[in-house]
């Protein structure tokens, strides 16, 4: 089997380009983000401290998740409930990140993660999937752009969705989530050893998807 791993901060492109490079080759794309903003749903509904680790880890015991690909679209399950949808409100950006700095938490979705890589050809997107999840993946790629970048991609996707957003509220948080996401002590997001870095700051969406194309086509 073959995976390709893309890992980098929140609104590098990732999951754009690794859509269109899975769709390329006729693989599955794994976006985990899901997998970790499931988790935070789930425990920012049911009202808990999603930083919590003594309030989030009990919770994982009534918690099935789920992941399902129908004509190569990733859906997430919490039970039988789509919540595909729900995760993408922008609250739960936060929630996911904290969640998500709970080792017992990063346990409960390993497993899931490998089984689906063992069992198909992937791009998986994240941010330890080439340094954790996948480290004998045949390419990983760190996408990375400035946050400035990142949160004005962010601003005109969720406009775009008709979310009401501010900017300098997203460029905080995305400031915020890299912090949380880079110095957690367990899975930090860091560029593994054998990946190659990607800057995309100032790239369109095509530039971008071009450079990455070449670079994968350049590797498998
Ligand atoms: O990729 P996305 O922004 O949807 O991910 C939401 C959050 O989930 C991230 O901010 C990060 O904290 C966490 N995450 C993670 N490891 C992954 C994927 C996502 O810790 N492999």
């Amino acid at each position: 089997m073959v995976s390709i791993a893309i890992d980098g901060p929140a609104g590098a492109g990732k999951s754009t380009i690794a859509k269109h490079l899975a769709k390329k080759f006729g693989y599955i794309y794994v976006d985990t983000g899901a997998l970790y903003r499931a988790i935070g749903l789930y425990a920012y509904e049911k009202g808990k401290n999603t930083a919590s680790e003594q309030e989030v880890v009990p919770l994982l015991e009534e918690i099935e998740v789920k992941l399902a690909f129908v004509q190569g679209e990733q859906r997430v399950f919490l039970g039988e409930r789509d919540v595909s949808q729900a995760i993408r409100q922008p609250e739960i950006s936060m929630a996911a990140s904290n969640v998500s700095a709970i080792p017992k938490v990063r346990e409960f979705l390993f497993d899931l993660q490998r089984d689906i890589a063992k069992q198909n050809n992937v791009v998986m997107d994240g941010r330890d999937i080439g340094t954790v999840v996948l480290p004998d993946a045949q390419v990983k790629i760190f996408l990375t752009a400035t946050p400035q970048d990142r949160a004005r991609r962010r601003y005109e996707e969720l406009i775009q969705k008709g979310h009401k957003v501010d900017y300098d509220q997203l460029l905080e948080e995305v400031i915020q989530r890299d912090y949380n996401d880079s110095n957690r002590a367990i899975a930090p997001l860091r560029q593994a050893k054998d990946a190659t870095l990607l800057d995309t700051t100032n790239f369109t969406l095509e530039q971008a998807v071009q450079a990455m194309t070449e670079l994968v086509e350049g590797k498998l």
